[in-house]
């Protein structure tokens, strides 16, 4: 059973990368190939310009142009699926690693939802935060887009906050991106391929394509642009407990989400705008020294991370904290109900294993506080301070 649970898990997730991948990265050659297309002065009506590209072995010649009324081609090639795949197998991914079982999902020392509770809290915001966009943009507010915009990054805003409130720091990321992800493949799946529908059924009964549908899939599709690079640093997030381990946490996320769109921004204007590459290495310069400096706080209340003052720590007694707290989940035999492997095949059964580890045990239990995971095996302060003098004084095993 728990085999199969995690080739399932590994199967989405490859599933998930690739199909996003593919989506990420056809939409960006669209855009690229947008705004690179050349208009000879002389153009036909219709014809929008033509761009030349050299890649696996030949030239290729790409037109873009409206169809002259009947004139469809044959065969006409759609991209939608990689979104829809990139969704489907995200969402499942979530259910099977988040809500299947117990443990990632709300963090004791964060709040006091259940399991349960945190399932509605997560799956509530990924469906009502694309609810909640989708209803906005297609209400009269959308006609000023500025104050509109300005609106959802303080629901944005909003959320964050609700969300590493209530769950735990790597769900609470996750969701985020879910939530991000869901509007994504819901601006595609409602809005984009319904316009290309509409167009592709206008150009074949020859009369004129619906004006408002293509205007809206436009706005939309400039949306998803903003999102992707937020997003895609969301999904890698889990790897980097400094970010949605900290105290700062919600910060941490607000920061990466704006600075992820400005970045952006600068890549989009870079066609037209000259001065773009100043623009550009600022928000990347002010967004890392920022997330520099909110990694690098110490709350109130932290571990000291090099404590020097303390007694020798003694390694029996580090041993035995080991053995209550961690060696459930980090052994060749775990106890734990929910994890049967060795979360990333760390192990502490032997004095040299957690030797071994002692930095990444400094990272995940003294300067943050995202081992033991969730807190299950409910570990104390003195137990964190006592580990982390241990580290201080050489990590000695004797
Ligand atoms: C309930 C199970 C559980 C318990 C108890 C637990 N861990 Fe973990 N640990 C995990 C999981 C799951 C991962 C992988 C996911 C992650 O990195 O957050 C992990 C990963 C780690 C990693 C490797 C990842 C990295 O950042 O380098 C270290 C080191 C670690 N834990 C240390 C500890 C220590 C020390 C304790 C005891 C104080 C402990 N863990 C208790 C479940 C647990």
């Amino acid at each position: 059973m728990d085999h199969l649970k995690e080739l399932l898990d590994l199967a989405l997730r490859w599933v998930h990368l690739i199909a996003g991948i593919m989506w990420v990265g056809n939409s960006m050659l669209f855009n690229w190939l947008d705004r690179n297309l050349i208009k000879p002065s002389d153009a036909k009506p219709g014809f929008e310009g033509e761009i030349w590209m050299v890649h696996s072995g030949g030239f290729y010649q790409v037109e873009k142009k409206q169809l002259e009324p009947h004139q469809m081609p044959s065969v006409l090639h759609w991209f939608k699926w990689q979104s829809y795949i990139t969704w489907m197998s995200g969402i499942s991914l979530l259910a099977l690693v988040y809500y299947a079982s117990e443990g990632f999902l709300v963090d004791p020392s964060v709040s006091k939802l259940t399991h349960a509770q945190g399932l509605m809290v997560g799956a509530g915001v990924v469906a009502g935060g694309f609810a909640a966009y989708d209803l906005l943009w297609r209400s009269p507010l959308a006609k000023v887009p500025n104050i509109l915009t300005a609106i959802c990054f303080l629901l944005l805003a909003a959320v964050i906050a609700l969300l590493t409130q209530l769950l735990s720091g790597r769900a609470a990321y996750i969701h985020l991106g879910a939530m991000m992800g869901t509007l994504m493949s819901g601006n595609v799946f409602f809005h984009i391929i319904p316009s290309q529908t509409e167009l592709a059924k206008a150009t074949k009964e020859g009369r004129p394509q619906e004006g408002s549908l293509g205007k809206h899939a436009k706005q939309r599709s400039i949306h998803n642009n903003y999102m992707t690079f937020p997003v895609l640093f969301i999904m890698i997030s889990n790897h980097f407990p400094s970010t949605y381990g900290s105290k700062y946490n919600y910060l941490i996320l607000a920061l990466l989400a704006v600075s992820g769109a400005t970045i952006r921004h600068f890549m989009n204007i870079r066609f037209w705008f000259r001065q773009w590459l100043v623009g550009f290495v600022a928000a990347i310069v002010i967004g890392s020294v920022c997330l520099f400096a909110l990694v690098s706080i110490k709350p109130e209340g932290a571990i000291a991370a090099s404590n020097n003052d303390g007694p020798m720590a003694d390694f029996k007694t580090v041993q035995m904290v080991v053995r209550e707290r961690c060696v459930q989940c980090h052994s060749s035999k775990p106890t734990d109900e929910v994890w049967k492997a060795a979360p990333v095949g760390v192990m502490f059964d032997s004095p040299e294993q957690i030797r071994q580890h002692a930095e990444r045990i400094k990272a995940r239990v003294v300067v943050g506080k995202t081992m033991p995971l969730g807190n299950k095996t409910k570990m104390t302060d003195e137990e964190r301070e006592l580990m982390s003098r241990w580290i201080y004084q050489g990590a000695k095993t004797n």
